[in-house]
Order: structure tokens, then sequence, then C-alpha cells
């Protein structure tokens, strides 16, 4: 697949992103040297942006990794006067880094860390959400929808990741459980009138939807 955007353009889109605290640049770092799949700082920025617009004092995030997309949920809601964001993933080593990270940027009293499979915590979480963030397995994506749209306030955004899968959503031949799972979820929002939905192709391609 060729680039999406292409290498320079991507680094103005950076370049435009104000400077992140020193312990977020060391996660950019980190996924960077190990090739961990973070959304970076313009989708990053991006995303708190969204929760700044929103006023979200609630924001669940399914698939947290190490933490990264959760420090932009978790400046929102600080600046927004505060709340929670629950950071969920199944790895425990993942929520432990997540938890020095996030403890470092200061953000003890909003993060609440969940080690599980990330669809069925939510489920059994209690109340509604102002944001869920989706960036779990893509195959899982169908799957999560019924349940996100179950816990998400009317008037409550949904952002996923990955909408455009590097190209691989408009490549036929691509018949992968993750190719399928998010071409599925992206069409369900589309056709549903419960949603207002758009795909921002920023970095890979972010998925935003309003619940009605
Ligand atoms: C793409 S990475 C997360 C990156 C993170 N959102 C960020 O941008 O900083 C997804 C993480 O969620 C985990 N994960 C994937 N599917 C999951 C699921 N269904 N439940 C819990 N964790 C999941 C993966 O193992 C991985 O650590």
């Amino acid at each position: 697949m060729p680039e999406l955007i292409s290498t320079i353009l991507r680094k103005y889109l950076v370049d435009l992103v104000p400077p992140r605290p020193p312990v977020m640049q060391d996660m950019e770092r980190y996924a960077f040297d190990l090739g961990f799949p973070i959304i970076g700082p313009a989708a990053g920025y991006f995303c708190y942006q969204q929760a700044r617009m929103l006023g979200a004092r609630k924001v669940f995030e399914l698939g947290s990794g190490y933490g990264y997309s959760t420090a932009w949920f978790a400046l929102a809601v600080q600046e927004n006067g505060g709340g929670t964001v629950d950071h969920v993933v199944w790895d425990e080593g993942l929520s432990r880094m997540a938890r020095r990270y996030l403890s470092d940027l200061g953000f003890d009293d909003i993060i609440r860390y969940c080690v599980s499979e990330a669809v069925s915590a939510l489920r059994e979480a209690k109340g509604n959400y102002d944001l869920i963030f989706n960036d779990i397995d893509k195959a899982g994506y169908p799957d999560s929808l019924p349940v996100i749209e179950s816990k998400l306030r009317p008037g409550g955004v949904l952002i996923a990741d990955n909408a455009l899968l590097r190209g691989r959503v408009v490549d036929r031949d691509d018949q992968s459980e993750a190719a399928e799972g998010v071409r599925e979820f992206t069409q369900r929002l589309k056709d549903d009138p419960n949603w207002i939905t758009s795909v921002v192709p920023i970095r890979d391609g972010l998925i935003v939807a309003l619940r009605r």
C-alpha cells in the first residue's frame, strides 16, 4: 500500500502540535524505538481537542496500551474541571508502565486502571460516558459497537483509531479479520441514523461519531 500521507506532510502535521511535557516525549520515543502502535502526537492532540470541545468529564478507553492516548484524554478531563478516564488493557505489564508514566504526569486522581478484556470491562462499567475511545484489536470492532452504544450518553462522542488501516480498508483483496472488522464497524455507524459519523484522515484515520 502507498503511504496515505507523505512523510513530509506527516512531519508538518506533527510539528503543528504544541510541545509535550518530557514524560510524553519519553512515551513517544519508546513507541518509536519499539514500533509500538500509539496514536501519536497529531491524533492525540485531535482527541484532546475533541474532549475539550465536548467538555468531557467521563472518558472510557478500550485498548489503552501504556497510556499515551490516556494522557491526552486525562489532560482534557483535568482542564474540563476534573473527572475520570478509564484505562483498560489486558496486559498487566502495559498497565504497570501506564501507572508509572501517568503518575509522573500528575494524573493519579483522574485515571482508573483495569487489566481486562476491554469490551467486557465496558459492559460491566457503571453509568454512562461522555466520550469513548476504541483502539482494541480491529477484528473486535463490530462486537464492541452495541456495548459502546449502550454506554455513551446521548450527545456523547465515539472516537476509534485505525479507520484507514494503512489503506487496507479499500483493498478488496484484503479479507483479513482486521480489515473486515474496521469496514463493518464504519459501515454500521454510517448507516445508523442514531450516529453522525466522519472519518478524519489524521495518521491512520480516526472515526469520530456523535451519538444523537
Ligand atoms: C494500539 S495499542 C494501544 C495504543 C494506545 N491506545 C495509545 O494510542 O497509546 C492497543 C493495545 O490494546 C490491547 N488490546 C487489544 N485488544 C484488546 C481488548 N479487546 N481488550 C483489552 N486490550 C486489548 C493490545 O494488546 C495493545 O496493548
